[in-house]
């Protein structure tokens, strides 16, 4: 430490020396995020961790200005971009936007910028996705692609010509009437679909996952190979045009957006025109609601005054616009620390290994408990208990830890290793040959799996028994009244009487509603007895294929691999089940209680099914709906549908930003489809779409 800090810090109450520390190390640390983030491409902590301690510097900053330092993080928009590529100069600067986190700081942005532009607070808005990439300006001259180049710091990018031109939504030449010059920035992504078949092959491959899709587009983005850049089924939506000459545009950011489409160019679906406050609102809540089932990552709303000359008087402050703003979602990441993990045995024995957590708020909600899925995967992630670990919740998806928080881990933890024995029951636990799960072997005597048995048993799709819940069945089980389901069926009045609210009234609609089940179907019932990989559309193929109970307990698992939509393994499973003397008791014991069916009608196998033999792979977004959709078809047709092309591929049906297997199947000289050749090859077979 030299002699003038000394002095300096000596002039200094220990409260302010506390708080220049606490500036310091935020500094430190925030300088140290965003070298990984945009020079490395390999955060540590969620996007959100990275706002919450920019906002804490932010505003220490703001109380002790004589603390803030060229070279704090709050002194510039980006970061620096790494030397492999060469640099672009932005002879007009990338901008940033400002954010807000709610509605109340949404609504001071709108009361300050209707007082810039001297109108009142409806101002009209373009609303826009803000879309989770890397910000990229792509320069047309003549129509012609010249060059592409990253946000960089804003003034600085790097020169991304090469891969750009692999992107199959970026346009090599304009279209229509199009002007001599163009610049325009947007986003370039990495689908959620893209980014986990992305995924997926890094591990196959040995090699570091990404973290989230943006740091997937921007590592795509940044290789000096394009041909690697080339395999990503990377797009990119424009938002703003930043140099235009030889074209008139009219004073609306909106028809800005329209005629750039007019010219070739993707914009961002879902863009809207909205008014004032409630109208950004509605927007967001709309978008917010629709996340989950979106193609790609968006992290927030972007807001941006419609009225082009509106925006130059409004103008900007330091690196982001005035009539613009970023209102960001809740994130969907964070960190928290585990506590234990617990074995919770589900309705079929399988063992998932549930994380509990130091209570944190993740998207809105405070999660204390999250799944960690299986021992391989806990394995790959290396999660012990003690570790800090970032944490996901998307949308309704049970809440999961994604990875430990890198060099957090203090000290020796043990590995987690799953129980040779059920933690309920004690039964062995086995795990089946090739596959993740492992499995209590306890079935219905185990009573954590009879309480999941008893609840899907009465549950819609399978007996559809109302009057029966949850805190019914916890009664039953407790009381020893429930050992086999048949037993449902042998209960009496005064049994259900006096347990804990169940008067009259419900004991009478318990009771009739499981005499009401009695009368079923064949799917509902097999559904019902709980196979494993048997769900009702098994079900029902089952019925329609093979025949009645008597047909499907006899037939051999040749046999049943022989109904579209059953392979090797759920074969296996369904003639296990019957072969089993424990389970045969149970489906005799259901039947002498009186369930019965309509007899079944079977369909003719062979005729329906002209596409036996042949083998499809589907990839890309189809118009048509899920590739799961798309896929359901060709079964129906008898073809078997793969994840992965190879040289037995029949054909590859290839929907919008295809990537990886699409070079592959085009490599190995398999034949591809694309959707309305696929549409028209289902036709010919009468499926109509
Ligand atoms: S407009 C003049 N619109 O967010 C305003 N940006 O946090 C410039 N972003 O650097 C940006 N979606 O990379 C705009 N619909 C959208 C956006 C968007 C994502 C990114 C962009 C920008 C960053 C600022």
């Amino acid at each position: 430490m030299t002699a003038s800090k000394n002095t300096e810090e000596q002039q200094l109450t220990p409260q302010l020396t506390d708080i220049k520390n606490t500036i310091t190390e935020l500094r430190e640390a925030l300088n140290l995020h965003n070298h990984r983030y945009h020079v490395l491409d390999d955060p540590s902590i969620p996007d959100g961790e990275y706002d919450r301690l920019y906002h804490e510097l932010k505003a220490l900053e703001q109380a002790h200005p004589q603390f803030i330092t060229e070279t704090s993080p709050t002194q510039r928009v980006g970061a620096a971009p790494v030397s492999s590529l060469p640099t672009v100069t932005h002879v007009v600067p990338m901008l940033s936007l400002d954010n807000v986190f709610s509605e109340q700081e949404l609504a001071k942005f709108i009361e300050r910028l209707a007082k810039l532009i001297e109108r009142d607070e409806n101002i009209a808005f373009t609303a826009e996705s803000k879309l989770d990439g890397l910000a990229i300006s792509l320069r047309y001259e003549n129509g012609v692609l010249v060059r592409a180049a990253t946000r960089g710091d804003g003034v600085t990018g790097e020169d991304v010509t090469h891969n750009a031109k692999t992107i199959r939504n970026v346009p090599l030449q304009l279209r229509g009437d199009y002007p001599a010059l163009l610049e325009v920035r947007g986003e370039v992504l990495l689908p959620k679909a893209g980014f986990a078949a992305l995924n997926q092959q890094m591990r196959d491959e040995g090699k570091k996952e990404y973290a989230n899709p943006r740091n997937s587009a921007a590592g795509s983005m940044r290789q000096l190979d394009a041909s690697i850049t080339a395999t990503r089924p990377l797009v990119m939506y424009c938002y703003t045009i930043a140099e235009l000459e030889g074209a008139e545009l009219s004073q609306s950011h909106y028809e800005d957006l329209q005629q750039l489409q007019n010219w070739g160019l993707s914009i961002s679906p879902n863009i809207q025109q909205v008014v004032g406050l409630q109208g950004c609102m509605d927007y967001y809540q709309e978008i917010l609601d629709s996340r989950a089932a979106l193609p790609h990552e968006i992290d927030g709303i972007v807001y941006k005054l419609d009225d082009k000359t509106l925006q130059q008087q409004a103008g900007f402050v330091a690196r982001a616009p005035r009539w613009a703003i970023a209102h960001k979602f809740p994130a969907e990441e964070a960190i928290s620390t585990i506590e234990a993990i617990e074995v919770q045995v589900g309705r079929t024995g399988k063992l998932t290994p549930v994380a509990r957590l130091t209570p944190t708020m993740v998207a809105g909600v405070t999660v204390s408990n999250a799944t960690l899925h299986n021992q391989d995967e806990i394995d790959r992630k290396d999660v012990r208990v003690g570790d800090q670990v970032i944490i996901r919740r998307a949308g309704d998806v049970i809440p999961e830890v994604l990875r430990v928080v890198p060099d957090s881990r203090t000290g020796d933890l043990a590995a987690f290793i799953m129980p040779e024995k059920c933690p309920i029951c004690e039964s062995v636990v086995v795990r089946d040959e090739g596959m993740s799960a492992h499995r209590c072997t306890g079935g219905i005597q185990c009573p954590a799996q009879r309480r999941e048995y008893f609840k899907y048993f009465v549950s819609r799709k399978a007996m559809d028994i109302d009057g029966v819940g949850e805190k019914l069945i916890d009664q039953l089980l407790v009381a020893e009244l429930l050992k086999t389901p048949a037993d449902l069926y042998r209960l009496q009045p005064e049994m259900l009487l006096g347990l804990e609210r169940m008067g009259e009234k419900s004991v009478q609609n318990a009771i009739e509603s499981i005499q009401r089940s009695k009368s079923t179907t064949l799917p509902r019932f097999i559904f019902a007895l709980g196979i494993s990989e048997v769900g009702i559309s098994t079900a029902e193929a089952l019925v329609a294929h093979v025949g009645d109970l008597e047909d499907i307990r006899a037939a051999s698992a040749e046999a049943l691999e022989r109904v579209p939509d059953i392979g090797h393994i759920t074969a296996a499973k369904i003639q296990q089940y019957f072969a089993s003397a424990v389970q045969q008791e149970i489906v005799n014991d259901l039947l002498s209680v009186g369930i019965h069916w309509p007899a079944a009608e079977k369909q003719d196998l062979e005729a329906e099914q002209p596409l036996a033999g042949k083998t499809y792979v589907i990839t890309g977004s189809l118009a048509l709906g899920s590739r799961d959709q798309a896929g359901s078809y060709l079964k129906k047709l008898g073809a078997k549908v793969s994840g992965s092309v190879s040289g037995k591929t029949t054909a590859l049906i290839a929907g919008e930003a295809a990537g990886s297997k699409l070079t592959k199947a085009i490599d190995l000289g398999v034949e591809v489809l694309d959707e309305a050749e696929f549409i028209k090859l289902l036709a010919e077979y009468g499926v109509g779409i």
